[in-house]
């Protein structure tokens, strides 16, 4: 087999792992979590042994100085740390540990949009003449006093907001205090880039970059249209869901931008610039770039809201396999900080175990979660405790508190995440689902995703190979993935029954299920799938 592990960069081999600073470890009883907190859990991300998670990339929301209206992704300095969760000296610690267990640091970079207490913004407003005032997207009201257009904020009402002391509106496609960047200003551009190359020279691997999608917006700022298909429920305050964002997403100058960040990026060596990406496939893979010089990872959010059926979760991996261009890499995302649990959306702890197996042996690079690997579900948070601004406009129903409660570690009070009230409550069930005991169990779904991890890390078929699918039942997905002569054949029972395959296989063994019951070698080519199992076979 020819060494693929020394030839391909970390980002196409690895897993990389979400972690939600705020409500991973709070080490110095606040009740939020911190980055000497991450620091202290490395062990248990990877510590070289089949015994830790065995990630290979850790992807940390942002902690940068913040007033947190949106929880940090309404940035106040794009090159310090706030003092809620540390300092420069601990992030370089943190990097330094990752480091040192073979773990690459993947940072939040925020580019869209700063928090209206960023200094460049205090000075921005100050007035029509200022400096830095083309630095944020400013425009005259109507003749009647109203916003320049009906553009729409995703968290609800208009994305204008009127300032009376210049006699302008600022665009935030957020809340209010997140102004938006004009990316068409050179210093804006220059200033930001270097924001880059400040934490590049800190050691860091990569950026995991917020809405790069939404960078440029219609120089004539013209109406977006109606979305024919809004969802009728939609709370009225949400303008942004009832239109098309024709003008505000997606625009063809992006690219040039993103272009530019890339090139930042590989004035380093073996870097990765990852981008939260909405757009429709054809739209979407252009962030590639034509022959790969924008992002190596566009996420790919596309498994997320699937039905739990086996033909749609083919149909979008087949779709996204025809997409993709030959140079471009793929990726598969299922969870993250804004959407609900995965146990919650796709029906429950056994569904949660199929769909680790399925993320962790597609061809692409996956990314987790934190707390996904102890089943996590949405947290229950009293209407009157919601802190998300989203949930806070738009309806209890689109609080993202659910998936932000803090991680359980143990059956101590608050979970082993804080001595103190934790800013979410621990979510009920923490007695029973946390690490220290679901580590004891050994069918555990923790345990399920370590051994998934260590044999997606012994077998390079899994990491590297191709991907081809075989004959399976309707309600049933098979693949194999192959490199060399090294083979594995995945075989997923999405149903509640019983399911008989039929493989090409000849002398194969159960390597793995989602049960973690079985080992057996498979005296025929047929294999009987439990409701909800999923098995590896070599
Ligand atoms: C991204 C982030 C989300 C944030 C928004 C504005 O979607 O993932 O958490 O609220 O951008 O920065």
């Amino acid at each position: 087999m020819p060494n693929t592990q020394s030839i391909t960069p970390w980002w196409q081999r690895g897993v990389v792992y979400q972690i939600y600073p705020r409500s991973f470890q709070d080490s110095n009883g606040d009740g939020v979590g911190d980055l000497p907190g991450i620091l202290a859990r490395l062990d248990y991300l990877n510590d070289g042994t089949p015994d830790s998670l065995g990630v290979d990339a850790l992807w940390i929301s942002p902690f940068y100085p913040s007033p947190m209206a949106d929880f940090g992704y309404d940035v106040a300095d794009y090159c310090n740390v706030d003092p809620l969760f540390g300092t420069l000296a601990d992030f370089d610690r943190l990097v330094e540990g990752a480091h040192r267990r073979g773990m690459k640091i993947i940072i939040d970079w925020v580019p869209n949009h700063t928090s209206d207490q960023h200094p460049w913004f205090i000075e921005a407003r100050r007035s029509r003449r200022s400096p830095q005032r083309n630095w944020y997207i400013w425009a005259d009201p109507k003749p009647d006093g109203s916003p320049p257009n009906n553009w729409g904020s995703f968290f609800g009402g208009p994305a204008w907001t009127f300032e009376p002391a210049s006699g302008q509106y600022y665009l935030h496609q957020f809340v209010k205090e997140q102004p938006e960047l004009n990316w068409r200003s050179p210093e804006l551009k220059a200033a930001m880039l270097d924001t880059l190359r400040f934490w590049l020279r800190r050691g860091v691997d990569g950026f995991r970059m917020d809405v790069v999608g939404l960078l440029i917006k219609d120089a004539a700022l013209r109406d977006n249209p109606p979305n024919p298909h809004a969802d009728p429920r939609l709370s009225p305050n949400d303008l942004h869901g009832r239109q098309l964002a024709v003008y505000t997403e997606d625009q063809d100058e992006v690219h040039a931008i993103i272009r530019q960040i890339r090139q930042t990026l590989d004035e380093f060596d073996d870097r990765v610039g990852i981008g939260e990406l909405w757009g429709p496939l054809p739209r979407w893979v252009r962030y590639y770039g034509e022959q790969g010089e924008e992002l190596q990872l566009p996420f790919n959010f596309r498994l997320m809201n699937q039905p739990w059926q086996a033909q749609a979760m083919a149909n979008c991996v087949a779709e996204l396999e025809a997409a993709l261009p030959p140079f471009a890499w793929p990726n598969y995302v299922l969870g993250n900080h804004d959407q609900p649990r995965l146990a919650s959306r796709f029906g429950g702890q056994a569904q949660a175990r199929l769909a680790v197996m399925l993320l962790l042996t597609l061809r692409g690079t996956p990314t987790l979660y934190n707390g996904d690997e102890i089943g996590l579900e949405n947290g229950k948070i009293p209407p009157e405790q919601i802190q998300d601004p989203q949930g806070k406009n738009l309806g209890a129903e689109r609080s993202r508190d659910v998936c932000r409660t803090p991680m359980q570690w143990d059956a101590s009070p608050q979970a082993g995440f804080s001595q103190a009230k934790p800013w979410l409550p621990v979510s009920e069930d923490y007695t029973q689902r946390n690490v220290a005991a679901l580590s004891k169990d050994p069918l555990s779904i923790l345990n399920l995703y370590r051994q998934l991890l260590w044999h997606r890390r012994q077998h390079p078929a899994l990491q590297l190979g191709s991907y081809q699918t075989l004959p399976a039942p309707t309600d049933c997905l098979a693949y194999q993935r192959t490199l060399g002569n090294q083979r594995q054949v995945i075989t997923l029972n999405f149903s509640s029954r019983e399911q008989r395959l039929s493989l090409p296989v000849d002398n194969g063994r159960v390597a793995l299920s989602t049960h973690l019951d079985r080992a057996e070698p498979l005296a025929t080519a047929g294999l009987i799938l439990r409701p909800h199992e999923g098995v590896i076979i070599e």
